[in-house]
């Protein structure tokens, strides 16, 4: 059964239904569902601490709702459809049927590993159908999965492994992306020389050279072989732990993001359908990776939850042309195409040479998420792809939120270029001024809270709940605080300006600022350092590392290689400063606080007004820093 909104007055009045009894609201939705025991009570919170608990006492598996319940009438419809890195390797397909069974084989060979209810498992692998195979297993089972980005640095990883006390590790030999292998394995085990699992699953790729470790590793074709193509799922509370996905924040420690069973599955579900538009049948294609959110509401769960067939592409998007996505839409019949503005304005840089020739009229629905889409890429998008006819969906949320919450419904809401348009129904939203006073009527702008749970918001920070207090409840009373400015305009459409903290938003991808300056701090030369994200034409925010080294430094272009070699071997490479400007100082107050606005003027390039700069312990730092930009 489908809660699929179909019109605009119906959004409205559902929308007003759900503001004015959120429980009677959810609860419909939320019966549509497979309960092994239906929930008590719909909604228990308070923002205070934060507690807040949805569907209490439901009992269910969240892989029975996209298995058991509709294997009869769905099983022959394709679940996953999976297109390689190269484009002369085959693609595959997998029914919900075959799906299935590949997710019963690898329960019981994670069980057989001693991996069982609550138990932490870390998923680090390329985007290949085992990697959505594993977390579902993960789900059927009881296990918590914890995916990394494949593109993350051993250090990255290890720091993850050890806050989740990971029990087991998925992963592969290596990973191909565009002309490159990466050792995955490799980094794995550099990982684990750091700390320690039991298990180590191993998926062969690639087939490259990898060392093994007797008694902890094991490959996934041996672990299932003889395995049984059917299981039991594991009963689970509605709020018991469903996964652990790590995220960057202002702090420099990245913070693993709580989220629980019964609440993500109705959320999710839920507004895949109608952001989308999703009918029975349609192709639907999100090209994000599955090491982030996107992957795990918009590529896993909401899509299979509803009966959908989703395409995980392996490679990148130039690889190896400029048309890869268009030529993929043409060959599998893409129905509804969601991607970063990020990729939109990489390929819109190569003309519309490489859409000619592809046959993109099966599309009907376009998304974009991870960032503001400026207005260019959007009309770009619009008229290239979509040619003129495909609704643009462009989704606001975030990995605390678990589903998108601010988006059109496609078609349904009339869109405006860079607007992520209205709230879904349930969500209710507020804007606050820096000292908390609610924003009130249109036209206004301000800092983006949340006044009411919905049921796929984050519960905790894994092993650090203060910190989830601390991070998202405490900025302003009884709010839940975004971290995101936003503009609400004359017709009460919300408008994304992007984070009003330290937080940076490159390429889509979330960076602390103190995460990188950490990162540099580690090369032996540097003293001290400030990181500031500055405007980039492709990747949306650049990142801008102003430097303070050691005197003795001969040679300033090797020495600012090396730094960027250090932030790409702690992190990852996505962390790479673009800039990086060598200074003798930086602009701090007399308590000797960085004075972020100035260096932020500086790497946009607005070098004339910095406004007051007398509150400085030494105002001339500032020309010294301008000079050396010019
Ligand atoms: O600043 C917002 C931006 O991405 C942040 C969330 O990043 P992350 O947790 O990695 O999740 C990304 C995928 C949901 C937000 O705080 N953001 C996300 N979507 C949009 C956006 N900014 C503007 N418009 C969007 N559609």
């Amino acid at each position: 059964m489908s809660d699929r909104l179909h019109t605009l007055s119906g959004y409205l009045y559902e929308y007003q239904k759900s503001i004015a009894q959120p429980e009677e609201f959810w609860a419909r939705i939320a019966d549509s569902f497979y309960w092994r025991k239906r929930w008590d009570k719909v909604l228990q919170w308070n923002f205070e601490e934060p507690d807040v608990r949805w569907f209490l006492n439901g009992k269910l598996n969240l892989t029975e709702n996209i298995f058991e319940k509709n294997l009869y009438t769905l099983g022959e419809r394709p679940a996953i459809i999976w297109e390689p890195n190269e484009p002369t390797e085959p693609s595959r397909t997998l029914t919900y049927r075959q799906l299935f069974e590949e997710v019963c084989r690898f329960s019981h060979a994670l069980q057989s590993k001693g991996i069982g209810k609550g138990d932490r498992v870390i998923i680090y692998m390329p985007m290949v159908p085992e990697a959505a195979v594993a977390m579902l297993a993960c789900a059927r089972i009881g296990a918590i999965h914890s995916v990394v980005f494949a593109g993350f640095s051993s250090t990255s990883l290890a720091d993850r492994i050890l806050d989740c006390k990971a029990k087991a590790i998925v992963t592969a030999d290596g990973n191909y992306r565009g002309n490159k292998q990466v050792p995955v394995k490799a980094i794995v085990d550099e990982a684990l020389e750091k700390t320690s699992v039991e298990t180590v699953i191993v998926y062969r790729r690639t087939g490259q050279e990898i060392s093994m470790v007797s008694g902890r590793d094991c490959w996934w074709h041996d672990l299932i072989q003889g395995k049984p193509s059917a299981h039991k799922a594991e009963e689970m509370d509605s709020e018991d732990m469903l996964f652990i996905l790590y995220t960057s924040g202002s702090t420099g420690k990245p913070k693993g993001v709580v989220h629980t069973t019964g609440g993500y599955m109705v959320y999710t579900k839920y507004s895949f359908e109608n952001v989308f538009q999703y009918t029975p049948g349609d192709v639907y294609w999100c090209t994000a990776d599955i090491g982030w959110v996107t992957g795990h509401s918009y590529m896993v769960y909401g899509p299979l939850l509803a009966g959908a067939t989703t395409l995980l592409f392996e490679g990148i998007p130039t690889y190896p042309h400029a048309g890869r996505f268009w030529e993929i839409i043409d060959k599998h019949k893409v129905n509804i195409f969601y991607t970063a503005p990020t990729a939109i304005r990489a390929l819109q840089a190569f003309g519309t040479g490489p859409i000619e020739g592809h046959d993109l009229s099966s599309l009907k629905v376009l998304g974009s998420v991870g960032e503001p889409i400026n207005e260019e890429a959007w009309h770009w998008y619009h008229t290239h792809i979509g040619k003129g006819k495909c609704p643009i969906v462009d989704t606001w949320w975030q990995t605390e939120t678990g589903g998108i919450l601010i988006s059109p419904l496609a078609g349904i809401t009339p869109t405006k270029p860079a607007y992520a348009t209205l709230p879904l129904p349930g969500i209710q939203l507020c804007i606050v001024d820096a000292k908390g006073k609610e924003l009130t009527g249109n036209s206004v702008e301000g800092n983006l809270c949340i006044t009411f749970p919905w049921p796929s918001m984050i519960r905790t920070t894994y092993g650090d709940h203060e910190r989830c207090r601390q991070t998202y409840f405490s900025t302003y009373k009884n709010k839940y605080f975004t971290g995101d400015g936003v503009k609400r305009d004359h017709d009460g459409y919300y408008r994304i300006l992007g984070r009003v903290d330290d937080v940076i938003n490159v390429s889509g991808h979330r960076m602390g600022t103190a995460e990188v300056e950490n990162a540099i701090n580690e090369h032996p030369k540097v003293i001290e350092s400030a990181v500031v994200g500055y405007p980039h034409e492709i990747k949306g925010q650049g990142i801008y590392a102003f430097v303070i080294c050691d005197q003795s430094t001969p040679n300033e272009s090797s020495l600012v290689q090396e730094i960027k070699e250090t932030v790409a071997s702690i992190i990852g490479p996505i962390a790479k400063p673009d800039k990086i400007q060598l200074v003798p100082g930086l602009p701090k107050t007399r308590s000797g606080k960085i004075m972020r606005r100035i260096l932020r003027k500086i790497a946009e390039g607005s070098l004339d007004a910095m406004g007051d700069t007398s509150t400085l312990l030494d105002p001339e730092v500032v020309g010294k820093i301008i000079d050396g930009r010019k």
